[in-house]
C-alpha cells in the first residue's frame, strides 16, 4: 500500500463546495486500489483571517510542507472588502505558498471538450497548455509607496526576473512541448516595452531552443496573443509566459474552453523539494457561494492533474474520461454542485 499525504485547503466561498466534490471523486477512483490518501485539512483563508487575524502561521506552513501534495479550493472575500485590505491574504497565503514552495511551473491546460459550448462561435480545435511562471515577475512583491495618501503619492510594483527563474520555467515548457504530439512552443511576453525582462526571456528561450531543434518556436507579444487566442486558438500548443501575463491569458483561456468552472491548474515544483499544489483557476466566487451553483469540474480536473503528478496516470485518465463523458451529455440546464459530482461519479462507476 502506498500512502499519499494530502494537505487539503478548501478555503472560502465556493472553495469548500468544489473541493468536497473533488474529494468524492478522488475517493471513488482510488477505491479498492493500493493507494491510500491520508488527508489533513487546513482551515485557511479570509474566514479564518476575519475570525482570528491569522493568514498563514509558520507552524501550519511547516506542517503543509510535510505533505506529498496540496489540494486547494479558493480563497478570498468579496473583491474590495475593506476588512481584508490590510491582510491581503492572496499574497500572504496563496502566493506565499506558490513562492515558498517554488511552484515555478504553473500548468493551466485549456481543452474544449466535446459537447461543451465555447464563448467563441467557431473555436476550432482547442487543446493547449499554458505554462505560467509562478515565482517571480510582477508578482514578486517588490514595490512600495512614497508620500502615501498625498496628491504626490508614488507607488511602484517592480517586476523581478532572474535568469535562473526564467530558465527553469522555459526549460520545463520545452520538455513539456517535447512530450506532446505537435512539438510547438509559443512564448509570450511584451519585449517591445518590457525590454529588460524581455531580454532575459529572449536570450533564455533562444539558448534552450537550440537544445530542442525539433520544436517549432514562435513568439508573440501578449496583446497580440489575446487576439490570436480568440480568433484562432488552434494555433497554440504549449505557451510559456510570465506570471502576470499567464494569469490574464488563462482566465481568457478559461472562457474559451467553456467557462472558468472547467479550468484546472497545477502549481508544480518539478524538483520535488516541496509539495506541488493543485487548484481550480477560479476564485472563491462570493457572488454564488453557499448556493450549490459552482461547477466543481475545475476542481475535479485539478485533482486529476494531481494524480498525474503523483505518478497515478491511469487514475487521472479515468477521471478525465468520466468528466469528458459527463460534459458530452450535460446539456445546458443548470445543475447543483453536488449533482455534477454525482454525474461524474456515475460515469466513473461505469468505467
Ligand atoms: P472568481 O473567479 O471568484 O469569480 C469570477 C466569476 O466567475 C464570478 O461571476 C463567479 O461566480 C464565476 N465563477 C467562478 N468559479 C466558478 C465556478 N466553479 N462555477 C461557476 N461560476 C464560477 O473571481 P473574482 O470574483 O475576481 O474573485 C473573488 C475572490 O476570489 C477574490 O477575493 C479573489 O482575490 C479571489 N481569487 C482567489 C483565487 C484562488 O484562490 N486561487 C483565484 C482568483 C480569485
Ligand atoms: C489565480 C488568481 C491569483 C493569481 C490571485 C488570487 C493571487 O487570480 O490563481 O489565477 O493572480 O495568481
Ligand atoms: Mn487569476
Amino acid at each position: 500500500t502506498r500512502t499519499i499525504k494530502l494537505a487539503v485547503i478548501p478555503g472560502d466561498g465556493i472553495g469548500p463546495e468544489v473541493i468536497a466534490e473533488a474529494n468524492r471523486v478522488l475517493d471513488a477512483v482510488l477505491a479498492g486500489g493500493d493507494v491510500v490518501l491520508d488527508r489533513t485539512e487546513f482551515s485557511l483563508g479570509a474566514e479564518r483571517y476575519l475570525a482570528t487575524g491569522e493568514t498563514l502561521p509558520e507552524a501550519e506552513q511547516a506542517a503543509i510542507a510535510e505533505h506529498d501534495a496540496i489540494l486547494f479550493g479558493a480563497i478570498g472575500g468579496v473583491p474590495g472588502d475593506p476588512r481584508l485590505r490590510d491582510a491581503n491574504i492572496e499574497r500572504g497565503l496563496l502566493l506565499k505558498l506558490r513562492f515558498d514552495f517554488e511552484h515555478y511551473a504553473n500548468l493551466r491546460p485549456c481543452t474544449l471538450f466535446p459537447g461543451v459550448t465555447s464563448t467563441l462561435r467557431d473555436p476550432g480545435h482547442v487543446d493547449f497548455l499554458v505554462v505560467r511562471e509562478g515565482t517571480e515577475g510582477p508578482y514578486a512583491g517588490n514595490g512600495g509607496t512614497l508620500r502615501g495618501g498625498t496628491p504626490h503619492e508614488v507607488a511602484t510594483e517592480v517586476s523581478v526576473n532572474t535568469a535562473f527563474g526564467v530558465e527553469r520555467v522555459v526549460r520545463y515548457a520545452f520538455e513539456t512541448a517535447a512530450a506532446r504530439p505537435r512539438q510547438k512552443l509559443t512564448w509570450v511576453h511584451k519585449t517591445n516595452v518590457l525590454v529588460h525582462a524581455g531580454a532575459i526571456w529572449q536570450r533564455v528561450v533562444q539558448a534552450v531552443a537550440a537544445e530542442y531543434p525539433q520544436i517549432e518556436v514562435d513568439y508573440m507579444h501578449v496583446d497580440a496573443a489575446t487576439i490570436f487566442m480568440v480568433q484562432d486558438p488552434s494555433r497554440f500548443d504549449v505557451i510559456v509566459t510570465d506570471n502576470l501575463f499567464g494569469d490574464i491569458l488563462t482566465d481568457l483561456a478559461g472562457a474559451i474552453g467553456g467557462g472558468i468552472g472547467l479550468a484546472a491548474s497545477g502549481n508544480i515544483n518539478p524538483d520535488g523539494t516541496f509539495p506541488s499544489m493543485f487548484e481550480p483557476v477560479h476564485g472563491s466566487a462570493p457572488d454564488i457561494a453557499g448556493q450549490q451553483k459552482a461547477d466543481p469540474t475545475a476542481a475535479i480536473l485539478s485533482a486529476a492533474i494531481m494524480l498525474d503528478h503523483l505518478g497515478l496516470g491511469a487514475e487521472a485518465s479515468r477521471i478525465r474520461d468520466a468528466v469528458r463523458a459527463d460534459l458530452a451529455t450535460r446539456g445546458s440546464a443548470p445543475r447543483a454542485t453536488a449533482q455534477v459530482g454525482d454525474a461524474i461519479l456515475a460515469e466513473l462507476s461505469r468505467s
